[in-house]
């Protein structure tokens, strides 16, 4: 079996940092060719990977993972070792809005998958079938909300989602611990905490919060900005998904977070601090002055924290960024590619931002 590696949603924020930084690296388990399958929502920016047009080791397949023709396809024609799950519906205010697509693409395209990867591994000799692994890339927000004195997730906690976003993303998690137990399909799943870093979207808060500062437009706080959450730089995540993939044991799940719990309030006032200092206002007054405090988002989970000691113990990975680190890099990334950010910002973008924030 060739080293080859489907991606779903590769062109999305983490996907494509994780495709970016696989095929960067000079090591020994740099895949022979990524399939990055993935069908450009309003998230997938192919931009993100224009460095790589020519790289002989990467294809791009335009396509949902619910279209089971064509998973299925890409399965026999590729003959993959590996498939890393990103695709989905990823922003839990759209999912309050509207959750169809929510259940659709996290939910129909994530059993599309498994049964396509469940046929395709029963058709393989013993020795590709104990190299095979499906990986699939899930969140924090499944185990729900903690009060303020309460441990962190661990990988024993109960599932208890909130929103339409954690829910569908519950679920798929469930449909893959069953694929496994079922049929033996070699699954591993991470749970991960809030992502920041370059290429994200703005319609999540650290990217959303730098394009309104330089654009000096309101920077909106939910509801009295004092909700939790731990933030983890994306470069760490991706390379835990790989040591996952590489160490992880079948049919487990693994924590990833980046041991810098935060109020919302206090990492938008450390970006406009930052922006101060980089990039100061014409009038010479703080970014803070655009602060804005909103109404609160439904249901709005109060605390994500993550125990990520067995990722630790057992595969031997913690996160190399410290928050004052990963987020000092994430501007300077955002003010280097000004460029990048004003094609985001297209008419589907625009009318997200007036829908949700007039
Ligand atoms: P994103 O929204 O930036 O990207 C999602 C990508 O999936 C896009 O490129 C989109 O075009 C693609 N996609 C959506 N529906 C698809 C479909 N039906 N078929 C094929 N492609 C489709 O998301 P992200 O922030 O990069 O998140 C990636 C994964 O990581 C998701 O599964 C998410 O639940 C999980 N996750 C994200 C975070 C975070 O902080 N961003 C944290 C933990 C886990
Ligand atoms: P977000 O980036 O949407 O991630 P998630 O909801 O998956 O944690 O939001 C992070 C936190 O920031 C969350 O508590 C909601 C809050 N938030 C705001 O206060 N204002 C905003 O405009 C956005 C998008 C989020």
């Amino acid at each position: 079996m060739k080293n080859n590696i489907i991606v779903t949603g590769g062109a999305g924020f983490i996907g494509s940092n994780f495709i970016l930084d696989i095929l960067g690296a000079s090591n020994s388990n740099t895949p022979d060719l990524i399939i990055n399958l993935d069908c450009l929502t309003y998230a997938g920016n192919l931009e993100n990977l224009e460095s790589l047009k020519d790289n002989s080791r990467y294809a791009f397949v335009k396509g949902s993972i619910t279209d089971k023709n064509l998973v299925a396809k890409l399965f026999k024609e590729y003959q993959p070792c590996t498939l890393i799950h990103f695709a989905a519906e990823s922003h839990v205010d759209r999912s309050i809005r509207d959750s169809g697509n929510f259940i659709e693409t996290n939910i129909i395209g994530t059993y599309t998958l498994l049964e396509s990867a469940r046929q395709y591994f029963n058709t393989l000799n013993e020795e590709d079938k104990a190299q095979f692994r499906f990986l699939h890339v899930s969140t924090d927000e499944v185990y729900g909300s903690l009060s303020k004195n309460e441990a962190p997730f661990n990988e024993k906690n109960k599932y208890e989602p909130n929103s339409p976003y954690s829910a569908s993303k519950a679920s798929s998690d469930h449909l893959v611990r069953a694929w496994y137990h079922t049929y033996q399909l070699p699954t591993l799943i991470t749970n991960c905490s809030n992502n920041y870093g370059p290429y994200q979207f703005p319609e999540k808060l650290i990217p959303l919060c730098i394009f309104n500062a330089l654009a000096n437009k309101p920077i909106p706080i939910y509801g009295d900005g004092k909700q939790i959450r731990d933030w983890l730089y994306v470069k760490d995540h991706c390379k835990a998904i790989q040591s996952v993939l590489i160490k992880g044991e079948v049919g487990e799940t693994y924590n990833i977070g980046g041991l810098n719990e935060k109020t919302n309030i206090e990492v938008v006032n450390q970006i406009c601090q930052l922006l101060d200092q980089l990039k100061p206002r014409a009038d010479g007054k703080s970014y803070v002055k655009q602060i804005q405090f909103i109404q609160d988002r439904p249901g709005h989970d109060k605390r994500y924290a993550i125990d990520a000691s067995k990722l630790q113990s057992k595969i031997g990975w913690k996160p190399e960024e410290s928050f004052e680190s990963g987020i000092d890099k994430t501007i300077h990334w955002y003010l280097d590619h000004q460029e990048w950010a004003s094609h985001i910002s297209n008419g589907e973008y625009q009318h997200w931002i007036e829908k949700h924030y007039s």
